[in-house]
């Protein structure tokens, strides 16, 4: 995920496979997203937003419920909203929640309770209440306190023992970001296989007369490449379900995509075969497949962000800055993890790129930055709309109003047709939350 230097061969055009299944160049020379110019769209919605193909997005859902034959999830948090739970829940996949905002947001979608899978590491009783109360199909138990909590709430309410599975970590190394590495041993989510506490944990909720255990859950990180940790850690967690006889296992999600040229990553298949390989060598029975559940695998690449060309600095020593009406308000990851993308021009796509610059946006300190060390067409000037490909994933979801710069909307792009899905936020949304309001007096007032 670090950035590195540019490479010799840089200045080449954008590889098209960065870009959503539908994405073709128009005889003018254009760039197309479902059968919509993305000019047109830049025009209609204004810039900053966020772009997503609907035919990509939909491929993306069936392709993973294909792959994984126990059953899969799409994990919300990569890009929560309305429209993307029930394209993900209509298209046959389960819904992954990881807060009571996330819940609300599918419940809101109507994604039937059952299919919603509810996680975090300290879930509060309202989430858990709420996760009771409309009967969601499984609750992933992360520690002791949680199953107290639970079997309380349980107690207390009217409700039947809901399905849990319990989170465990396998202790390997995923090699990927340390902000996004979960299934060390040392991970704040999840008890760890080895050293006796899952099974503490499994001996009580066997124990349970208030949750039932039906299975185990395991996620070792995220933009994770190599297929090896994630074998591992499918046999490691199997070899408990094998010995506990559980019939569920779900391997969580965390599979990496490209998002500048040249990046490999395995496929969804690919995943699901080491994961598949991992639960045989473990001895799970052949009739019980794994399940998995996928956010930026699902949505990454369907997704893309356009802004508008404010400003083009040439500095004397060599960088080129080029300034965006967006950055690290609508795409913290760069800042975040140093992660790389590239940037081009939908008016010309297929234009070689030999204007090294960095795309740095209009917040108000250095770290932001959307693409370091990058390329753009030499003749790009102020007014062009610019694009970044590969942004589906956890762009939106982590936008913030940094600056009190309004969040972009997000349209969905099919058939010709632009459908907005999120409005813009505006400053007077902004403003609303503005208050001044006596709420206590101290002991001297
Ligand atoms: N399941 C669980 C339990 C998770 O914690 C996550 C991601 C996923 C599934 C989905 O992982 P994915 O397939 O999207 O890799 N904000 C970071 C990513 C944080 C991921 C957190 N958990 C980023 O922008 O890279």
């Amino acid at each position: 995920m670090m950035a590195t230097a540019r490479s010799p061969d840089d200045g080449r055009p954008l590889a098209l496979d960065l870009l959503p299944d539908t994405a073709e160049v128009t005889p003018s020379g254009e760039l197309r997203v479902g059968g919509v110019d993305l000019l047109e769209v830049a025009r209609i919605v204004g810039t900053p937003c966020y772009v997503y193909d609907e035919a990509t997005l939909w491929a993306r859902c069936r392709a993973t419920v294909q792959a994984w034959p126990g059953g899969a999830a799409y994990s919300s948090k990569a890009f929560s909203c309305v429209a993307m739970d029930r394209l993900a829940a209509g298209a046959g996949l389960r819904v992954d929640v990881a807060s009571l905002g996330e819940l609300q947001v599918a419940l809101a979608a109507e994604v039937a309770p059952e299919l919603i899978v509810c996680h975090g590491n300290n879930k509060s009783d309202a989430e858990l209440q709420l996760a009771l109360a409309r009967g969601v199909g499984r609750i992933v138990v992360d520690s002791f306190d949680e199953i107290d909590r639970l079997e309380r709430l349980v107690a207390a309410g009217p409700y039947s023992a809901p399905g849990v599975w319990l989170r465990v970590t396998p202790g390997v190394d995923p090699h990927t970001h340390r902000a996004v590495a979960t299934g060390q041993l040392d991970s704040k989510f999840g008890l760890p296989v080895d050293g006796g506490l899952a099974d503490a944990a499994l001996d009580r909720l066997a124990r349970s007369r208030r949750l039932r255990l039906v299975g185990l859950h395991t996620h070792i990180g995220s933009q994770v490449v190599e297929l090896e940790p994630f074998r591992v850690a499918a046999q490691r967690v199997a070899r408990v379900a094998v010995a506990r006889r559980l019939a569920e296992l779900c391997l969580g999600g965390g599979l990496g995509v490209a998002s500048v040229t040249g990046e490999l990553v395995p496929t969804l298949s690919d995943w699901a075969e080491a994961g598949e390989r991992g639960c045989r060598e473990a001895g799970l029975p052949h009739d019980i497949h794994p399940s998995a559940e996928f956010g930026r695998a699902v949505v990454a690449r369907a997704g893309l962000t356009l802004y508008t060309v404010g400003t083009i600095k040439r500095l004397p020593h060599g960088r080129t800055f080029v300034s965006v009406d967006g950055g690290m308000g609508d795409n913290p990851r760069p800042a975040l993890y140093g992660s790389r993308y590239e940037a081009f021009l939908p008016r010309d796509p297929l234009a070689p790129r030999g204007l090294p610059a960095d795309v740095v946006g209009h917040h108000c300190e250095s770290g932001d930055v959307l693409v370091r060390d990058g390329w753009l067409p030499r003749d790009t000037k102020v007014g062009d709309c610019l694009a970044v490909p590969v942004t589906g994933a956890y762009a939106h979801a982590m936008a913030s109003t940094y600056n009190r710069v309004p969040r972009p909307p997000v349209v969905f792009l099919a058939e010709g047709r632009v459908r907005q899905v999120v409005r813009r936020e505006t400053v007077e949304d902004i403003l609303r939350l503005e208050s001044d309001l006596q709420l206590a007096r101290g002991a001297r007032g």
